[in-house]
């Protein structure tokens, strides 16, 4: 059978690169064996594909020919048993049907007002000339527009706590030495409170209790009227009339939670820091913006050309997720001029392909105008993944970040703190900016 090339460094200095430098190690290998390889030694082969029409014939196939999720690893623990992420086959797409028109039309829509008001009323604390750190302040922000999105309130003692331990429950994994324990599982063992898996679980409870709580009210209030996810699911049927367990609806609400903000915060950071690393681009986004009518329609900005040339190039120059979920070989196939068996691994790796020069030239350059002088396909550009998994909240993702560039730009004047170029870190499964990142509020501008 022939396969493709195979990287033998052995485990856990692969472990350790993957953790410490996750983006070098795999520019490494594609530098060294190109669009496909494998890792590893293992019986079941891994392989990371970076080709575009490989990726389209698995994205394309991935209902008939591969398995996606399922599992029990680390997201699993974290999100439990009937998270979106974790389902396969029917329920999966019997879930994503259900939940899919809260992050569309109308619904999604109804978000905008939303997340102008959030943004504002958040960066109103910041002050002039003092330096914050925007990872903090993108983080709030996408923190309540999901948990207004979810459970249709963010106010009140319940949620401020939930907030609370949302916050410090990531936070377990936001540097790559905390995010080691993601890889071994052999440290997550509970050990009391002083051990970190030990604090982790403790946090978790905590959390899962307040979301029990919160389903467990709202099933005694029987005409509750509300928009939100949590009524959503509530009132959803299974083909024999049952409705959703509470087991089922906490799993896919803390889901959407953590999946909907983490994501989106590290997106905006990027964002603003490469509007600020590039004088020419914020030159030419505050222009766009300078043409806008002063009575806001939120729909116009959302359809700026430029602004979404941007918020594209900041997913793409360094996508937050680096590969898209794997998917399961579960019948032979021949791809790329190799042959496969059943229960090879396939890791479409999104990093990889936006760094590819023959699509991307100077692909390290920020430079939105690429996707205003052309249009890539779906298995060139893909920060959102694809095929049947294609995450769920792409549009929201894309929206909110259009809005709340609009509302700080809008408001203030920024500088970078430092004028070094930021190094992308591990962050849990992601990749973020440094923690450490701040910027300086320069200029209150006379806005509405
Ligand atoms: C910039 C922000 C975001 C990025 C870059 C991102 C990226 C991704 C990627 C790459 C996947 C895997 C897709 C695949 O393997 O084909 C995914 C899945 C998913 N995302 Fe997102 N995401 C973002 C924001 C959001 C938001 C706002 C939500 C929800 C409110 C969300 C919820 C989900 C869910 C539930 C899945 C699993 C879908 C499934 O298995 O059917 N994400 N996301």
């Amino acid at each position: 059978m022939v396969l493709p090339p195979s990287i033998s460094t052995p485990r856990l200095l692969r472990l350790f690169k993957l953790i410490f430098y996750p983006l070098d190690s795999l520019e490494n290998y594609y530098e060294r064996y190109g669009d496909i390889f494998i890792v590893g030694q293992s019986e079941t082969p891994f392989v990371y594909i970076s080709n575009p029409q490989g990726i389209q014939e698995i994205l394309t196939k991935d209902k008939t020919h591969f398995r996606t999720g399922g599992g029990s690893g680390f997201l699993t623990t974290f999100l439990g048993n009937n998270s979106l992420l974790s389902l396969k086959g029917e329920k999966h797409q019997r879930e994503r049907k259900l939940l899919t028109p809260a992050f569309h039309g109308e619904r999604l829509q109804s978000y905008a007002t939303l997340i102008y008001s959030i943004s504002d009323e958040v960066s109103e604390k910041l002050e002039i000339n003092q330096s914050f750190n925007v990872r903090e302040i993108m983080q709030e922000i996408t923190l309540q527009v999901i948990l207004k999105a979810v459970f249709g309130i963010a106010e009140g003692k319940r949620y401020q706590k939930l907030k609370n331990l949302l916050t410090s429950w990531l936070s377990f994994f936001d540097s790559p030495i905390n995010a080691t324990i993601i890889f071994f599982p052999f440290l997550q063992k509970d050990w009391g409170n002083w051990t970190t898996w030990g604090r982790f679980l403790r946090i978790k409870a905590q959390i899962d209790d307040l979301i029990y709580t919160e389903i467990n009210e709202r099933r005694q209030q029987k005409n509750y009227q509300g928009k939100d996810i949590l009524t959503l699911l509530i009132l959803a049927r299974d083909e024999d009339g049952n409705p959703m367990s509470d087991q089922e609806l906490h799993d896919e609400l803390i889901t959407l939670l953590i999946a909907g903000h983490e994501t989106t915060a590290s997106s905006l950071t990027w964002a603003l820091y490469w509007i600020h690393y590039c004088p020419e681009v914020e030159e030419k986004l505050r222009s766009h913006f300078s043409i806008l009518d002063k009575n806001i329609d939120l729909l116009n900005i959302i359809k700026l050309p430029y602004l979404d040339a941007v918020c594209s190039e900041t997913l793409r120059i360094y996508p937050v997720v680096v590969n898209a979920f794997i998917r399961v070989l579960e019948t032979p196939l021949e791809l790329m001029g190799y042959q496969f068996k059943p229960g090879t691994v396939f890791a479409p790796a999104i990093y990889l392909v936006h760094h590819r020069e023959d699509i991307y030239p100077n692909s390290k350059q920020f430079r939105p105008e690429r996707f205003l002088e052309r249009q890539f396909s779906p298995y060139e550009y893909l920060p959102f993944g694809g095929g049947s998994r294609r995450c769920i909240g792409m549009e929201l993702a894309k929206m909110e970040m259009k809005i709340v560039l609009f509302t700080l730009l809008s408001k203030y004047k920024f500088k970078l703190s430092s004028s070094h170029p930021l190094k992308p870190v591990r962050r849990g499964l992601t990749i973020a900016p440094p923690n450490s990142f701040k910027m300086i509020i320069t200029q209150k501008l006379a806005y509405t």
